[in-house]
């Protein structure tokens, strides 16, 4: 037994924290100086953006890649290229960023909350069954940072009842079901570029699909000037070049810093992977720890977060607050995991209302009149959020520190009883 650090023991975690993996290199910083050089500013899908965009089709297994603005541009333009429409359905898990369901209230559809797995974080297929009703047109899935969701059984469900699958793979670039790729399992996949993420473009997206008919509707929604040159068929060739006014292209800078990124995903993948796996073993072996679950057709990728599940009543009922106290006082930088706050009980997706008296044009209207979620309405849900712990995500740790992570858990879990 030796003495927690929190009641003046000895620290566990004691090697900097420094990751050694240099999210920007000079091969970054180059492409950037020759796109200047060359004025490359502004592209409508030409130059490094088209290099890119074939790149990440060929990445990804996937016919088409158009490049946008941002994560969130991506999803409203899924939606928008699923058809959803004036009070269409589509279901998003509660848990997740906001961004993956507030696209939908722009194509002035619904929101429909839907619980996840307590295991895996990610939708549940049988939840999800449950919530289907004739309006519902698609779904989304997030392979919430890197896990992937159960794509056999959500697939299953969505091809019964005619659903289009759009999978927002912003924290899980490279990950895999089944040795296909995220984002090419459903019928469109979405990805933030976004600085935080595991492919930057500093703010960025990109979107891929198979299906000729959703292309040309993103292309439409938001890529005025390339879309007489970039549509397939003729059915949208009546716009000529105008497109419905979003502007969604990225600035081809950022595009040439993602193009850089992704040739480095694989060995991020690898570096991230091996961690996280030790990680799962390690921390599987201490009770009242459990590390996110992997489906056995699932291979983890992007890595943006690093989960476990904290379970007081296996270790004598001591608030996860107290734990994690003890855990940074040996030096872990634990946090609050993942997505605290359930977004079926917020305020936007609850009953707020934009524009007052004179109605909504935004599905928070029929969110407003059909859906009103109360505390307890999504129970999974709301009871696993807040047992969720956070730890950082490391690419090229320090020799040794991994391990010093799992010596301090166990050091707080064997010591238990010495919090007060
Ligand atoms: C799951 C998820 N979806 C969508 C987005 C939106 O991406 P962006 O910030 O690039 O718009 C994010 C951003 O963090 C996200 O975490």
């Amino acid at each position: 037994m030796s003495k927690l650090a929190i009641n003046r023991g000895e620290k566990t975690v004691t090697i900097p924290q420094r990751d050694g993996w240099e999210q920007v290199t000079e091969d970054e910083i180059q492409i950037v100086t020759d796109m200047l050089r060359r004025g490359e500013l502004s592209s409508a899908g030409r130059g490094v953006m088209a290099e890119f965009e074939q790149e990440f089709a060929e990445f990804m297994g996937a016919k088409y890649c158009l490049s946008q603005n941002s994560g969130t541009s991506t999803l409203h333009a899924a939606y928008f290229a699923a058809g959803v429409g004036p009070g269409d359905e589509v279901i998003v898990p509660s848990y997740t960023w906001h961004a993956t369901a507030t696209p939908v209230l722009h194509t002035n559809g619904i929101p429909v909350f839907c619980e996840i797995d307590p295991h895996s974080l990610t939708v549940d297929p049988d939840d999800l069954k449950k919530r289907i009703t004739p309006r519902t047109k698609a779904v989304a899935v997030v392979h919430l940072f890197g896990y992937v969701a159960n794509m056999d059984a959500i697939m299953k469900v969505a091809d019964e009842h005619s659903l289009i699958v759009i999978e927002d793979c912003s924290h899980a670039h490279g990950a895999e079901w089944d040795g296909k790729k995220v984002g090419t399992i459903g019928h469109i996949g979405c990805f933030s570029l976004q600085a935080s993420k595991p492919v930057i473009a500093g703010e960025g997206g990109a979107i891929i699909t198979d299906d000729t008919e959703f292309y040309e509707r993103i292309l439409i929604l938001g890529h005025y000037g390339r879309i007489a040159r970039d549509l397939v068929t003729e059915k949208y060739r009546h716009l000529g070049n105008m497109g419905i006014g979003w502007k969604y292209r990225a600035h081809p800078l950022a595009v040439g810093i993602a193009r850089v990124q992704l040739s480095r995903l694989n060995e991020l993948n690898e570096k991230r992977g091996q961690i996280a796996q030790y990680w799962d073993e390690e921390f599987s072996k201490l009770p009242g720890i459990e590390p996110l679950y992997t489906y056995p057709k699932a291979k983890r990728g992007g890595y943006l977060g690093y989960l476990l599940i904290y379970h007081a009543e296996e270790l004598g009922g001591l608030p996860k607050e107290k734990f994690m106290a003890a855990l940074q006082a040996e030096g872990v930088s634990a946090s609050e995991g993942g997505y605290g706050g359930n977004l079926h009980l917020q305020s936007l997706f609850n009953g707020f209302n934009f524009y007052g008296d004179r109605g909504c044009p935004f599905g928070c209207l029929y969110v407003d009149k059909v859906r009103k979620y109360e505390k307890g309405s999504l129970p999974v849900t709301e009871t696993v959020a807040p047992k969720v712990i956070s730890l950082p995500v490391f690419t090229e740790p320090p020799d040794g520190l991994i391990e010093q992570y799992v010596d301090a858990f166990r050091k707080v879990v064997e010591n238990i009883g010495e919090i007060q």
